[in-house]
């Protein structure tokens, strides 16, 4: 397994394979200008020796973080990059003085592999939003996932 990716922040030379990845991930794309603009004000990668395999566009709204895109190349997933991209964010919200509490998400009802992937990483099924992605015909409902870290026993 090729878990030795560390995350870092974006920069405007990892656009060109942030692109790829997004493309290679969704049906309909986020890449443009705006997306650009985006990920370098809240956008994050993991490199592996120099190559982005994945990234994520979060929204810090204090005390929650919301994963609004994550991605990862379609060659290198079950390789533990999505799981160190999430974990980075859950330790956002682990400690005491954290000022976040939860991180919060939707995905597609339809996507398989994204609830296997939340499920196993410990995010809980909080809702279901009817029709929540309406560019597909028909429109598609999203489930939200929530992470709240482990209450610490007092005392
Ligand atoms: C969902 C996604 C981000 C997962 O990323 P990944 O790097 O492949 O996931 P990881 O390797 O970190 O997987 C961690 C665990 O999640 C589970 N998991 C992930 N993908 C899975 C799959 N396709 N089938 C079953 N379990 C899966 C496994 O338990 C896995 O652990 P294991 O490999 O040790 O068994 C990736 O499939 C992806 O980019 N998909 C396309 C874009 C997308 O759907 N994004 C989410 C939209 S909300």
């Amino acid at each position: 397994m090729d878990n030795q990716a560390n995350v870092r922040r974006f920069c405007p030379e990892d656009y060109v394979r942030v692109s790829e990845i997004d493309r290679e991930c969704f049906e309909y794309s986020y890449s443009g200008d705006a997306f650009r603009t985006l990920m370098a004000s809240r956008g994050y990668v993991t490199p592996v020796k120099g190559q982005v395999q994945g990234f994520v566009l979060a929204d810090f709204s204090k005390p929650q973080i919301e994963i609004q895109i994550l991605g990862v190349a379609k060659g290198r997933r079950r390789a533990g990059h999505g799981r160190n991209l999430l974990r980075f964010f859950q330790s956002l919200v682990e400690g005491d003085s954290s000022e976040y509490n939860q991180i919060h998400l939707k995905c597609d009802e339809n996507n398989d592999d994204a609830i296997r992937f939340y499920s196993d990483i410990g995010f809980k099924r909080t809702a279901l939003i009817h029709q929540a992605y309406m560019e597909f015909h028909p429109p598609r409902n999203a489930i939200v996932w929530s992470y709240k870290p482990c209450a610490t026993p007092a005392g």
